[in-house]
């Protein structure tokens, strides 16, 4: 894999704070991800019904709603997590790029390569800070130091951590702050080059201070990366994202600008949950 592989087109660049525009009284623009009355069951429990939506690329995309409303599975589904969840099945379609997620050719390997996730809780496994990074580049066959050392590099970078431990690469990353384990997971991320971030409530484990840096960072990504991140903070969803979904009880409710959704919503239940009297 060569370094320079590292750079993506920029694809509909937005600064931070301009809210995008793909929603349904837009022009559409390129889907990332399109989810056609998408289902997903535990045994007999539809925790996501029928959802139709399509996740513009190169933007971020929040999902919001009150616990149990199915975002994680919705999201999860995206790179097959919910697979390991024995009784999990799924119906409709769910489509990255032309390809169904769940047809009978898909290489879930590629597609978790594809589609990288950041969990709640900053995971970083209990190694060096250089061997976080190059883990999963050593998996998919990058055996050269340098190449190796190159993409760590810009992958701290990316995830806006190089200079914080640009001296520390091989002191083990559970020595890390919060922030700093949970930047490193982003960067673990980006190593293997994926075209989407799942992100599930990425910050509720960290202080202030280091939340802002992760939306910072998030608002970075934004045109290079398609992000999709669930919040229980709707500010948050306001503060980072193009677009917003809003969920209730498995059903997508809304899904719109985050501008409209926060200012002005079509349903009076997404009204009700933005204005804090349910949820
Ligand atoms: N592994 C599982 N096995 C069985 N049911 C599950 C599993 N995970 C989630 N569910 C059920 O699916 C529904 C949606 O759960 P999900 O975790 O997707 O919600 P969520 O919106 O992410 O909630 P939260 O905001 O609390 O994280 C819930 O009814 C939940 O109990
Ligand atoms: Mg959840």
């Amino acid at each position: 894999m060569a370094v320079a592989t590292m750079q993506r087109p920029a694809m509909m660049t937005n600064k931070r704070g301009d809210p995008g525009n793909f929603g349904p009284a837009h022009a559409p623009q390129t889907a990332h991800v399109t989810a056609e009355e998408f289902s997903v069951y535990y045994g007999g429990n539809e925790a996501v019904k029928k959802v139709s939506m399509a996740f513009p690329a190169g933007k971020v995309t929040a999902i919001i709603g009150p616990s149990g409303c199915g975002k994680s599975t919705l999201l999860r589904a995206i790179n097959r997590m919910n697979d390991l969840i024995p009784g999990c099945r799924t119906g409709g379609r769910l489509i990255l790029d032309a390809e169904n997620i769940y047809g009978p050719r898909i290489d879930v390997t590629a597609l978790r390569r594809r589609v990288g996730m950041v969990f709640q809780k900053p995971n970083p496994f209990p190694k060096t800070v250089f061997e976080n990074v190059a883990f999963g580049p050593r998996i998919h066959g990058v055996r050269g130091r340098g190449d190796l050392a190159s993409i760590v590099e810009e992958s701290l970078k990316r995830a806006a951590l190089w200079d914080e431990v640009k001296d520390r690469l091989h002191e083990n990353a559970l020595g890390l702050s919060g922030g700093q384990q949970q930047r490193l997971c982003i960067a673990r991320a980006l190593a293997v080059q994926p075209e989407l971030l799942l992100m599930d409530e990425p910050t509720s484990a960290l202080d202030p201070i280091a939340t802002d840096r992760i939306e910072d960072l998030i608002g970075e990504l934004r045109g290079q990366y398609t992000v999709i991140i669930v919040t229980h903070n709707m500010q948050q969803a306001a503060r980072v994202s193009d677009m917003t979904a809003f969920m209730y009880v498995g059903e997508l409710i809304e899904f719109d600008s985050t501008s409209k959704l926060f200012t002005s919503p079509s349903e009076q239940k997404t009204q009700d949950y933005i204005t804090g009297r349910f949820g």
